[in-house]
């Protein structure tokens, strides 16, 4: 039995696979019998990059088809001569745009275009590489076929590489088309931090049409860590993932599975660069902080999230909750990118009944978001209004089937802050237009939202909040913020369709803090706030995470010295997480003195100090890990980091500085300032700077803050 088997078992090896067949490689000093129109092309092919582009890899020999000549806004169009279709799979090098039909390459048989495939890149970054993609060839054999380049797109990436076009019986790409069962909490990805190797996926529910996400995932061999798509809310469900890769990434595709665990998750919150009691997402890039609202017990966080990888992509809200504003639990996203486009920053309110028409009972949580249709996958979408709804406390939510409830208008127009105008019994929507200019716009069902006025933050952009607070206290005293991304506001009033400013810009945030929101629906009346810290010294680099949020602080309106200013303190919650408190009153420190504080050990702690501004002292203050001053200057009443002027109040300096794994925060009488810090290992962790004569401190305290994940 064995050997009359035997020969049929090694038949398919012996057989030996058919010879390839070069259809073009573009080796000659022109295109030989390929006709060339217009200029991007050129007259003959390219030996490498030209004028103005990035450097170019991948190609094979010295020549390749380059579209590149006089820039992105040059078009042509190069057509093969005819050729005999002889094996299973046309395998070719392509690089450059992704633009269908303007930066592609078609097939054509009897007349027919009935394969295409572009470049990688529709949007900036990326990179000038070939890469092989094939086309498959089964049901043409032996037909005629033509080849036609097409390169009409104008602007980023409005070119197209090729080279190396051959037939053969194997394809040098992978077509994706796998289902899995949802029978885990994640499907994992081993990936590479090089942005550039990035590839598009396409998830599909239940055999739906529509993709409900779609991702630029960096697959790699050599992962440098593990990522993961969060599926805790769809267990039991089909997920289909589509797309195409180089065929070298097989390994790699055959290591995307579904798992209740991925690699990397038994040192999650424990690694190095990882803040202790800020928050960061449990891998993948953030920014702004998106819909924070109070809801039923629960301090709901959305943030802007790229899941995949540490830069900036694939905008995503990621989602977690908390019931203390530091101790947080991550739910799978709130809201993916797909046909309408990356899921730009926005906000959540909780809708009572009678308040809106969309499809919801009773009390639900809904989302405003801002579609950015500049970056679906589809052409010819813009950035629009949406929003979406849940009706299980924010663990899913659905995208109203009307959306957009306000189509485009102008520029990348984005970041709706809704909230409700009890007064005028309709729901307020702050939408940021372009350079400094908002939009108001006013709905009584969230649904249809009506103009109202126009208003300006000078020297300042993005990301409106819109809120009321009391002066000094004062209920009957009152004052709008009219809050941008620099944290820059005006102040003034608001009828419920128009603010009117009365001054500004005021500068509340230093440092690194941007894109910040207040909460909607906070307990106690309360203006929770927080802010996103942008990278503006070491960051994270190396981390399978990318930057935090600011603590989360309480803002109110004072009056000082220049009129009514926003005033924050960090929120009362930090206290639940002190401990080992030294406290000292009525201490004098020279110079030379013993430094009290040398005796401090760790990395994650809280000074609250109260300075008396009469100290002879011409710098007072701080300095953490040896590089990182936190120091007030009499001479020109600034405080380090700060740009803005720190005058004492009442005589004296208040400072609150918080320092975690790599972050240094400072509030100096109420106003707050920020920075990315490294703890440079064998240096103190803090010393009071005494420059120039004495400080004298009413009081000084230093707390341990405990870490919020353990
Ligand atoms: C601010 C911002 C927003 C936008 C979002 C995109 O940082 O540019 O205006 O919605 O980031 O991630």
């Amino acid at each position: 039995m064995m050997i009359r088997t035997l020969p049929f078992l090694l038949l398919p090896c012996l057989a030996l696979a058919a010879p390839d067949i070069t259809v073009a490689d573009f080796e000659g000093d022109s295109f030989g019998e390929w006709k060339v129109s217009g200029e991007a092309f050129g007259k003959a092919p390219a030996k490498g990059a030209l004028d103005g582009q990035m450097n170019v890899t991948g190609f094979q020999g010295t020549g390749f088809v380059n579209g590149y000549h006089g820039g992105d806004d040059s078009t042509s169009e190069l057509e093969s001569p005819a050729f005999k279709i002889e094996r299973k799979y046309l395998n070719f090098l392509i690089g450059g745009g992704k633009f269908p039909g303007e930066t592609s390459v078609n097939l054509i048989v009897d007349g027919k275009t009935v394969q295409s495939a572009t470049g990688r890149f529709d949007r900036p970054g990326g990179a000038e590489n070939l890469e092989w993609q094939s086309f498959d060839l089964s049901g043409y054999a032996g037909k005629q076929a033509k080849l036609q380049v097409i390169d009409k797109r104008k602007g980023t990436w409005g070119h197209l590489t090729l080279d190396q076009i051959v037939q053969s019986d194997a394809p040098k790409n992978l077509a994706l088309n796998q289902e899995f069962a949802i029978s885990g909490r994640y499907l994992v990805w081993p990936v590479t931090r090089d942005t550039t190797q990035k590839r598009r996926f396409f998830f599909t529910l239940d055999g739906e049409k529509e993709p409900y996400l779609y991702a630029d995932i960096c697959l790699s061999n050599n992962p440098d860590f593990w990522v993961f798509t969060d599926l805790a809310n769809l267990q039991g469900r089909k997920l289909t993932v589509s797309g195409s890769i180089p065929g070298v990434l097989k390994d790699a595709w055959e290591k995307v599975k579904i798992s209740d665990t991925y690699p990397g998750e038994e040192q999650i919150y424990q690694e190095d660069l990882r803040p202790q009691y800020h928050f960061t997402s449990r891998r993948g890039w953030l920014n702004d902080p998106n819909g924070l609202v109070y809801h039923d017990g629960n301090w709901h966080l959305f943030y802007q999230h790229n899941p995949y990888n540490h830069n900036w992509d694939n905008m995503t809200w990621g989602h977690a909750v908390s019931s203390d504003l530091f101790h947080w639990k991550e739910r799978p996203a709130g809201l993916n990118p797909d046909a309408e486009g990356y899921m730009y920053s926005g906000s959540a309110v909780v809708a009572p009944k009678g308040s809106t028409t969309l499809p919801v009972k009773d009390e639900s949580l809904v989302l405003a978001y801002t579609a950015n249709g500049f970056l679906s996958y589809l052409p010819d979408h813009k950035a629009v209004q949406s929003v979406a709804y849940s009706e299980d406390g924010g663990k899913t939510f659905t995208k109203f089937k009307g959306n957009p409830v306000v189509p485009h208008v102008i520029a990348e127009n984005r970041d709706p802050k809704i909230f409700w105008h009890e007064p005028s019994k309709h729901w307020v929507m702050p939408l940021y237009y372009d350079g400094p200019d908002y939009g108001i716009y006013v709905s009584k069902d969230m649904v249809k939202w009506e103009k109202t006025s126009d208003y300006k933050i000078p020297t300042d952009s993005e990301c409106p909040d819109l809120f009321e607070l009391p002066v000094d206290g004062d209920p009957n005293n009152t004052r709008w913020v009219a809050w941008g991304a620099q944290g820059k506001y005006m102040l003034g009033s608001f009828d419920g369709r128009t603010f009117k400013a009365e001054s500004g810009p005021h500068q509340y945030y230093f440092g690194s803090a941007y894109a910040g929101q207040s909460y909607d629906n906070a307990p106690e009346k309360r203006r929770v706030h927080f802010g996103w810290m942008r990278d503006t010294g070491p960051g994270l680099n190396g981390a399978p995470f990318n930057l935090q949020m600011t603590l989360p602080m309480d803002f109110t309106l004072r009056t000082d010295s220049k009129g009514i200013r926003v005033h924050a303190e960090p929120s009362k919650e930090i206290e639940g997480l002190r401990q080992d408190t030294k406290e000292w009153k009525d201490l004098v420190v020279e110079p030379l003195s013993v430094d009290p504080l040398a005796e401090f050990e760790g990395g994650q702690f809280e000074i609250e100090a109260v300075i008396d501004a009469s100290s002879s002292a011409s710098e007072i203050g701080f300095k953490i890990f040896q590089d990182h001053l936190a120091v007030w200057k009499r001479a020109d009443q600034t405080f380090t980091g700060a740009n803005g002027p720190q005058s004492p109040v009442d005589g004296k300096i208040k400072i609150r500085l918080f320092v975690d794994t790599v972050s240094l925060e400072v509030f100096v009488n109420g106003t707050y300032t920020s920075r990315y810090i490294r703890q440079t290992a064998g240096t103190k962790p803090v010393r009071i700077v005494a420059n120039g004569g004495e400080v004298k401190f009413d009081s000084l305290k230093i707390h341990r803050i405990k870490s919020a994940w353990k």
